[in-house]
């Protein structure tokens, strides 16, 4: 069972500046929902209720977004727009919040390890909220906790990128263990190849189910690609013992970190009718 999902969300977001520089860039909307609301549903529809948060300096809004604002609902109240406030209330009402801020930015992996306070010795899903997926059926958290209690160890979400572009990503490479399911036990693991050095083209996106035991190899791992500490590094190590899986989700991403994605996310959404 997977009761806490783990949202980084200490980053900068430079690619999003000036938006960013006083708002975090998980509070930017796709519509009139921030990115960090869709996380939070895609979780709460994979039956997750405890939400921790890694925030930084700059990031208030988000704990006021997760609030009740007693100003606000008092004036809306029994007037047409009330039900705007509906999803959120309902997110408010189910979920509990912890926030810990990640006091210096080292890097996705060392955002991780801040949250081992708010995780606990269980394992754990993270998500980040710039990664947007949409699915037509079970969210896509949910489908990688099918795949951890079949296998009981760390998972990524992986797809497939074009080839010029895997100097964004983490790369995996591994061998298939079942067809059907599209999963993969990961024997590599490299931080954002250079095209020409990529083992494939299969990508980790922002989707991860972690075995605490992350947290004691990350205490260890050295600052790598980008003298960040890397998540892709730590997970290296369980890979090296057949301990990581892989697996291709059913569903759609939408990199909303960068202006592209961002863009597109919003028009799939204005079409679809939030
Ligand atoms: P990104 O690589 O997208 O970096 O981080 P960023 O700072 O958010 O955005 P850009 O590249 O400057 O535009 C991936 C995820 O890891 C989190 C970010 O918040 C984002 O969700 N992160 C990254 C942290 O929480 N702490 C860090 O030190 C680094």
């Amino acid at each position: 069972m997977i009761k806490k999902c783990l949202y980084p969300a200490a980053g900068y977001g430079t690619r999003f500046l000036p938006a960013t520089k006083a708002m975090p860039k998980e509070m930017l909307p796709i519509l009139t929902k921030p990115l960090i609301q869709y996380g939070v549903e895609e979780a709460v529809a994979a039956g997750i209720k405890t939400m921790a948060v890694i925030t930084g300096r700059g990031k208030r809004a988000i704990e006021d977004h997760f609030d009740i604002s007693y100003e606000l609902e008092h004036q809306i109240k029994g007037g047409s727009k009330e039900n705007l406030l509906n999803e959120i209330r309902s997110l408010i009402t189910q979920c509990t919040f912890s926030y810990t801020r990640q006091v210096e930015m080292k890097g996705l992996g060392h955002a991780i390890l801040t949250g081992e306070t708010l995780i606990g010795n269980e394992a754990f899903a993270v998500l980040l909220a710039d990664d947007l997926c949409t699915s037509q059926n079970d969210s896509v958290l949910k489908q990688m906790i099918e795949v951890y209690e079949k296998y009981q160890c760390s998972v990524v979400a992986i797809e497939e990128v074009p080839p010029d572009q895997t100097d964004k990503y983490g790369i995996i490479s591994g061998n298939l263990v079942d067809s059907t399911t599209d999963t993969y036990r990961v024997t590599d693991m490299v931080e954002k190849p250079d095209p020409k050095d990529a083992p494939t083209n299969m990508a980790i996106i922002g989707r991860y189910i972690l075995t605490p035991d992350i947290f004691n190899i990350l205490r260890k791992t050295k600052p790598g690609k980008g003298g960040e500490i890397q998540i892709t590094d730590a997970l290296l190590e369980q890979a090296k013992e057949g301990k990581v899986i892989a697996y291709k989700f059913k569903g759609k991403r939408f990199d909303c970190g960068s202006i592209d994605g961002f863009v597109e996310a919003t028009n799939y959404f204005y079409k679809k009718g939030i």
